[in-house]
Order: C-alpha cells, then sequence, then structure tokens
C-alpha cells in the first residue's frame, strides 16, 4: 500500500507572535496538515497551545488541523477538541486506562483517531485496535519539548509498525512521526515508512530559512 507523503506544521515551533502570518505562508506552499500540541504539565512538564488557538486557526485557514493531545485522561476534552474544529485527535496510549473506549470517542465526534505512542512503548499495544485507529502517532523523542535529538531507535521502531500493520492487512493506516522529523532524518523516517512528517524546528521553521524555502526542500527529500 503506498501513501501519499503528507506534512503537518507543528505550529508550536511557528512565530507565536505571527501565527496568522505563519499560517498564510504555509497555505501558499501547500502544508497538508497543521499539527497543534496540547500539553496539560502533568502528562509532560510543559504547556503549549490550546483549544481556544485551534478555534481561531479555524477561522482564518482551511487546512486540517491535526491535534496530539499530551494531557492525562484526554477523554475529557475529546468533545470540546471536536467542537473547535480539529479533524484528527491523537491521544496517548501511556495517558489513559481506557485507549480503545478514548478512540470510539474520538471517532463519534466525527475526528480521525490517532494513538500516540511514547519512544519506549511498544507497537504490540497496537494488537487488539487496529480496528479502531486511523493512524499512529509515533514519538521519535521524549514528548512535551521542541529541539530535541532523534532517539535513534525510533527508525527501527517506525519500521516495525508499518510490518506490523501491514501483516494485519492494516497498511492503510497512516504512521505519522512526530519529534527531530529533520532534513537530514526525514529520508530514513520515510524508508522506513512514515507518510505523515510533523515539521518542526529542524525543518518546516528552521532559522535563518523562510518556510517556503524550508517546506520545498523537504518536499524534495521523498
Ligand atoms: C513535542 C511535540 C512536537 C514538537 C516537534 O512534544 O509533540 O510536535 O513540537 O518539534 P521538533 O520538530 O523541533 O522536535
Ligand atoms: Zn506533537
Amino acid at each position: 500500500m503506498s501513501h501519499e507523503i503528507k506534512i503537518s506544521a507543528s505550529l508550536a515551533c511557528a512565530d507565536l507572535l505571527n501565527l496568522e502570518r505563519d499560517i498564510h505562508l504555509l497555505e501558499n506552499v501547500g502544508i497538508d496538515l497543521l499539527h497543534i500540541d496540547i500539553m496539560d504539565g502533568v502528562f509532560v512538564p510543559n504547556y503549549c497551545l490550546n483549544i481556544d488557538i485551534m478555534r481561531a486557526i479555524k477561522e482564518i485557514t482551511a487546512i486540517p488541523m491535526e491535534c496530539h493531545l499530551m494531557i492525562n485522561d484526554p477523554e475529557r476534552y475529546v468533545e470540546r477538541i471536536a467542537g473547535a474544529g480539529c479533524q484528527y485527535l491523537s491521544v496517548h496510549y501511556e495517558a489513559t486506562p481506557h485507549i480503545q473506549r478514548v478512540l470510539s470517542l474520538i471517532r463519534r465526534y466525527g475526528m480521525k483517531a490517532g494513538i500516540a505512542l511514547n519512544p519506549a512503548t511498544s507497537v504490540e499495544v497496537l494488537d487488539y485496535i487496529t480496528d479502531d485507529i486511523d493512524m499512529v502517532t509515533l514519538m521519535m523523542i521524549n514528548p512535551g519539548f521542541a529541539g530535541q535529538a532523534l532517539i535513534l531507535s525510533m527508525i527501527r521502531k517506525i519500521a516495525d509498525t508499518k510490518r506490523f500493520l501491514d501483516m494485519r492487512g492494516k497498511g492503510f493506516i497512516d504512521i505519522l512521526v512526530d519529534g527531530n522529523v529533520s532534513i537530514s532524518n526525514i529520508p530514513s523516517m520515510v524508508e522506513a515508512g512514515a507518510t505523515i512528517l510533523v515539521g518542526g524546528s529542524s525543518s518546516v521553521f528552521r532559522k535563518h530559512y523562510s518556510i517556503e524555502e524550508s517546506v520545498t526542500l523537504v518536499k524534495s527529500l521523498y
């Protein structure tokens, strides 16, 4: 099953004082998705974007939003995130004892359901829920902060996830990679099976390069 590779711009890495400007620049270069990181300071030791910002983004662009929810007990916010106009919602396997119930709830509110895995979490946890997911979000770094370095074993994890899904006839499920999806790491991530690239501080929003230059370069890498 071959996928068209998509780029999801991590807005946490945009110029937060000029977010509307950056979103329109992303529109001009044909970005596929907007990656919205939401954190609770507990599941990860940081805060980031939020539901009100998503609502405001919805007013100014038609680019679909895919939310990466790094909070404990994510079921509490599914309805509000859907109400803010989000099209994809990834929740962490490690953040709730009832992951299958949360994934069903996400779909019930009309969003595509993603499951996010921390670096040490095995792909085997997907075994009984491949019918409940539309995408797998693989963390290439420990979640909570941009600008970290790739954990090298994550390239093997991408390949393991692709093989795991293909063996179950689920090769159509997207594999989103998040964290240090850099100009130098992208080729091996795509080669291993990544289908959605979260472009953050090491690709789409690199210092000293325009968004147009960076996205054009990213698109040339696969
Ligand atoms: C980290 C976030 C990532 C991050 C990516 O917790 O989930 O989306 O913003 O930033 P880079 O690409 O710089 O690692
Ligand atoms: Zn993220």
